[in-house]
């Protein structure tokens, strides 16, 4: 398992708790930046991360800017992904149960540390369940086109 990381100037904050999670949980991980608290434009960043997953270069992806939003939409408009914007454990481990999402958002000015950690571990410890959930998403798939 290979994670794609990015974040901007309002994510910064949480890179690091991020990077740790993933060291403690032997996790592979690509840093994609931005590794200041300098202005720089989101979706730069999310388009690293959504194309190393689109790509396959990384399996998954965690995105970080202000309130999670903006990243995540400018992720969403890259074919095959689906990045969901997330707040906590609950909605990090329902949009893996449910949207098999790619990529999740979140945002340096909404979650602290203890909800960031408690976000990655829904996200990483649950498992799509398929089946009618495997259906909707073809759904969104067909969207694509
Ligand atoms: C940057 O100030 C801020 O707009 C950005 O981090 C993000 O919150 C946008 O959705």
């Amino acid at each position: 398992m290979k994670v794609a990381v990015a974040n901007d100037h309002g994510g910064y904050c949480l890179r690091k708790t991020v990077f740790n999670y993933l060291k403690e949980n032997n996790i592979d991980y690509i840093d994609f930046g931005t590794d200041s608290d300098a202005s720089v434009d989101y979706p730069d960043y999310a388009k690293k991360v959504a194309y190393a997953v689109r790509d396959g270069v990384a399996d998954a992806g965690i995105l970080i800017c202000g309130t999670g939003i903006g990243i995540g939409i400018a992720a969403n408009k890259v074919k095959g992904i689906r990045c969901a914007i997330v707040h906590d454990r609950f909605t990090a481990e329902m949009t893996k149960r449910h949207n098999n999402a790619n990529i999740i958002a979140f945002g340096g000015r909404v979650v602290d540390e203890k909800t960031t950690k408690e976000i990655l571990d829904g996200y990483f410890n649950s498992t799509f369940e398929g089946g009618r959930h495997q259906l909707r998403v073809d759904k969104i798939t067909e969207l694509e086109k």
